[in-house]
């Protein structure tokens, strides 16, 4: 590093005093070079044995995007006609696949979350990358997990999985495994500080913001989970390690994401040991040879701006390597890092051919649509979705919060007579794919919007699947759907035994804006007059039930107490199987065990944290000051009172918790790795030559196509400002937290094996999530911070033991002297119960 310490001290007691403006990014090079370790070690000598043979042109096809729409997918890499190994296709989306037919529509990750349950994450996972196996997708674009949630009000929440570290590290590993083992690349997202919408993302003189985060908040709470996708062996014990991992539209400490050495080449490649490759995300990427050298490996969607025709690399980066700027070695690791994947998940036997086109759902069309070129068959219409239903119908119940349930109102029983009311229960009168993306909020909610979707094959809308149940009790139904039709509403609910009202909440990424929200929502009320209909409702009801689909926390103050209110639900974001699901927990064909994966505020000034809607500058920056207090550590570090707390969710039966057992165990002491990495290696050999490097005779280039062929002389006067080290390929000291996949691999030694019972006390079968919480003690910790969950299946009366191994990570917290883990000397205690304020069982751990 040759920045001065006094720069960097200087900086952190700017840190310190919450003045982040001169927060910047300190260098870290060389980037590291992959070296097979962490499970990768067979994928890495098939890859290194691919490239050996490829040229620089060919390299250079593998790690650059054709362009925005050219070719089928959302993005694709060059291709190896030599070899007849086509390009690579990317397509979104975390919850399915997005532009095709013909495909399931997932309940959304947050959705996933709230089940807290490891099979449900891990086969979610799998469901959805055999999916895109069989449309030929190379690579998932999700999981994702970032943002984590710091804001309530962040519009792509939904997409990731939780507020909570823990619960995300967990949900994204096994989603990763599942996806994975379907043969596909899972790509987690978006690395790092993606917390907001506004701003993300540079345009003209506006820069995005900065999201300015302090070492210990990093490895503490936003990097937390990526730990997780490193080791995942914890949790899934067979194949560990996310395929790829991209980049965000933000900066972080001043640097943008797609270039920044510190968070890609320091955190990701050497202390994680990462070792697939890092991607942009869109047009995230804004240098050449900066972002190579910072650790980028792929540029998409390979044009510098949307169907610009030019690009950072292409050309450009067979240009820099054949004037030495680039060393061989770098270009090599991108492209092993690319086919390590590749490899990693089996895509050299799982690919079928790319069967779908992301343009068009016509079954002719244009292979380069950008161009209007190559008109031929491009769709197959092949069905995917197998027997997903199921699994989606499963989710979306097992994922609905019982928030309330008063005078046994639910579950519902062959009642005489339901009034269904709200626009939310019912269908988009023009199909529920009516709005590009999702972008608009009509009719029942079961995704949010932007590039997080996937078309919907159908959606069964509450209204649909109740007046199905209906019919076969003998149940009369009214239903309203105008939220603003106070006599219908009023007529409709008169005389009924129980008035079902549907509300929802909106939001997703910033290119869409919906009723004036640019991607995060400006409130946390309810949308389309629904807090009004339940007030009215409620004010003439007395069992009136509260059903919401909302990507996030919506204010629920107002009613939640109102006598007349005898149960509320949270539904979120569930996907095709919508109305089926929701009748499921509603009967009590499923018994609810969902737990709240976010803080219900009483009011939005109590989160602490918000969206900057307007900057006011082209500089932007966004202060991480509260560390790692943010939703239920904020709530409990304030003494604020939420209305439903992390972790929360009622059952229709009861559970008790007794006989906690704390073990120590004695893995022996931790030692900090030490050691120095090899020399890079370089894999084949490149042909230096300009004029071997440009156009073929007679090439046919299809316009604003990115090549990697260089038309011209390459420039080789150009004055450089490398970071120091930064082509420096001689052996590398390791870090001492570091050296091994998710870091130095005794952070998972076992150092306490913590038990309890849970008891169904109830008289029907349920699930019940334990969860364990620690506090570590210090005068700086939270309160309580989750560590680990289950979900047992109980029959009434019914015991089992909830175990969990608790790992030096888990007792750790992150000293920015010595750049490691340590366990502080403060005395740690253990919790175990049903929510993040309800933990019955306390104990010290000694
Ligand atoms: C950002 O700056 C803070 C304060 O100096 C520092 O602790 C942190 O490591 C930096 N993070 C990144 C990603 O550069
Ligand atoms: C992952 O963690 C397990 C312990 O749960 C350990 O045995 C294994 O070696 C770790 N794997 C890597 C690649 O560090
Ligand atoms: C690079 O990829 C493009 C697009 O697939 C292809 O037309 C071209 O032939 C490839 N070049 C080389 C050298 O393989
Ligand atoms: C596939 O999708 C098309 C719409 O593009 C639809 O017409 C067709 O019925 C679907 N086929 C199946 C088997 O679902
Ligand atoms: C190479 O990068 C420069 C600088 O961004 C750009 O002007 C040029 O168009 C790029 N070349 C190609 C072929 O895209
Ligand atoms: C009741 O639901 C049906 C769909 O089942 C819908 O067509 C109708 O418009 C709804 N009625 C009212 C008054 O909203
Ligand atoms: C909150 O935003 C939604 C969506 O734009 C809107 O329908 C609602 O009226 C707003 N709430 C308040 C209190 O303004
Ligand atoms: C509850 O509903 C009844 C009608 O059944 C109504 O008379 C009463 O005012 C409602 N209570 C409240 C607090 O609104
Ligand atoms: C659960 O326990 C509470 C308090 O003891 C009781 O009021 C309630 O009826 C019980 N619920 C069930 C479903 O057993
Ligand atoms: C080498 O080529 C790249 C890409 O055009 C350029 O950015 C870089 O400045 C060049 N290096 C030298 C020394 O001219
Ligand atoms: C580099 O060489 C080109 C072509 O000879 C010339 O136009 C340009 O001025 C030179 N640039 C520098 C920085 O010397």
């Amino acid at each position: 590093m040759w920045i001065s310490s006094v720069v960097s001290l200087a900086a952190l007691a700017a840190f310190a005093n919450g003045q982040l403006e001169n927060a910047f990014s300190p260098p870290h090079y060389p980037s590291p070079w992959m070296r097979g370790g962490n499970g990768w070690q067979d994928a890495y000598a098939k890859a290194q044995a691919f490239v050996s043979q490829l040229t620089l042109l060919e390299k250079v096809n593998l790690t650059t995007g054709v362009g925005w729409e050219g070719e089928a997918c959302v993005g694709n890499t060059g291709s190896i006609p030599r070899l007849n190994f086509r390009g690579l296709c990317m397509q979104d989306s975390p919850l399915g696949i997005r532009f095709a037919d013909n495909v399931s529509a997932f309940p959304a990750g947050m959705n996933a979350a709230a089940t807290w349950t490891t099979r449900l994450f891990k086969s979610r996972g799998n469901a959805m990358g055999s999916e895109h196996r069989d449309k030929g997708i190379d690579a998932q674009l999700g999981p994702a997990a970032g943002p984590l949630g710091r804001f309530a009000a962040g519009g792509r929440n939904w997409e990731g999985f939780s507020v909570d570290p823990v619960l995300t590290g967990v949900a994204l590993a096994e989603t990763v495994k599942g996806i994975q083992d379907a043969g596909v690349i899972a790509t987690a997202k978006h690395f790092i500080g993606n917390e907001q919408e506004h701003n993300r993302d540079k345009s003209g003189d506006q820069n995005a913001y900065s999201s300015n985060i302090g070492d210990k908040t990093l490895h503490e709470l936003y990097l937390w989970h990526v730990q997780h996708y490193k080791n995942i062996s914890k949790y899934a014990n067979v194949r560990a390690g996310v395929g790829s991992i991209m980049c965000s539209y933000n900066r972080i400490n001043n640097s943008y994401a797609s270039q920044n050495s510190y968070t890609l080449n320091y955190l990701l490649k050497n202390e994680l040991d990462f070792q697939g490759f890092v991607m942009s995300d869109w047009w995230a990427q804004h240098s050449g040879v900066d972002s190579a050298l910072a650790g980028l490996d792929m540029s998409m969607a390979g044009d510098q701006g949307l169907a610009s025709g030019d690009t950072y690399w292409g050309s450009n980066l067979t240009a820099a390597v054949l004037n030495g700027t680039i060393p061989q070695w770098r270009l090599d690791d991108m492209v092993t890092r690319i086919m390590s994947a590749y490899y990693k998940v089996g895509r050299d036997t799982a690919r079928v051919p790319i069967n779908f086109n992301s343009w068009s759902l016509e079954t002719y069309g244009y292979i380069h649509p950008q161009a209007s070129e190559g008109y031929q068959q491009i769709n197959e219409h092949v069905n995917v979705q197998a027997d997903h239903k199921d699994l989606i119908r499963e989710i979306g119940g097992a994922s609905t919060v019982l928030l309330k349930n008063t005078n046994n109102a639910l579950p519902l029983n062959k009642p005489k007579s339901v009034a269904i009311i709200g626009e939310d229960a019912h269908d988009n009168p023009a199909g529920p794919n009516a709005c590009a993306d999702r972008g608009c909020n009509v009719g029942t909610l079961a995704m949010g919007w932007g590039s997080g979707t996937a078309n919907f094959p159908y959606l069964i809308a509450p209204v649909t699947a109740l007046k199905a149940q209906a019919a076969g009790d003998h149940t009369t139904v009214t239903n309203v759907s105008n939220n603003y039709d106070f006599d219908a509403i009023t007529k409709a609910v008169t005389g009924a035994e129980v008035a079902i009202v549907f509300g929802n909440a909106d939001g997703g990424e910033d290119y869409i804006t919906v009723d004036g929200n640019q991607g995060d929502r400006n409130n946390l009320t309810l949308w389309g007059n629904a807090d009004a209909v339940i007030q009215h409702v409620a004010s003439i009801h007395p069992n009136t039930i509260i059903v919401l689909h909302t990507i996030g926390a919506v204010i629920v103050e107002d009613y939640k107490n109102h006598p007349n209110v005898t149960a509320i639900l949270w539904a979120g974001l569930p996907g095709q199987e919508s109305g089926n699901a929701i009748t499921d927990i509603l009967y009590g064909h499923r018994n609810p065990s969902a737990k709240n994966v976010f803080t219900w505020g009483k009011k939005r000034e109590d989160y602490g944290t918000d969206v900057i809607y307007d900057p006011g500058t082209l500089n932007p920056q966004q202060d991480y000051t509260e560390g790692v207090f943010i939703d239920y550590r904020h709530f409990d570090a304030q003494g604020i009172e939420p209305s439903y707390e992390f972790g929360f969710g009622l059952s229709y039966t009861n559970f008790s918790y007794s006989d906690l057992k704390i073990e120590k165990q004695a893995p022996g002491p931790y030692q900090p790795t030490t050691g120095q990495t090899s020399a890079a290696p370089t894999f084949g050999t490149i042909d230096y030559d300009p004029k071997n490097a440009e156009f073929p005779p007679g090439w046919h280039s299809v316009k604003l196509y990115v090549y990697p062929y260089i038309d011209g002389p390459v420039p080789t006067n150009q004055t450089q400002n490398l970071p120091k080290g930064a082509t420096d390929s001689s052996p590398q000291p390791k870090l001492p937290a570091g050296g091994s996949g998710g870091g130095n691999r005794q952070l998972w030694d076992v150092m306490y094996t913590v038990s309890a019972t849970v008891t169904n006390t109830g008289s029907v079968k349920g699930t019940e999530i334990p969860q364990l919480y620690l506090n570590l003690g210090g005068p700086d910790d939270p309160k309580v911070v989750l560590r680990g969950f289950d979900d047992l299946i109980l029959d009434p009366q019914e015991s089992e033991t909830f175990t969990y191994e608790i790992t030096r990570r888990d007792i750790s917290n992150w000293d920015t002297a010595s750049q490691n883990w340590v366990v502080s000397s403060y005395p740690k205690t253990v919790y175990v119960g049903s929510s993040s304020r309800n933990l019955p069982l306390t104990g010290p751990l000694n």
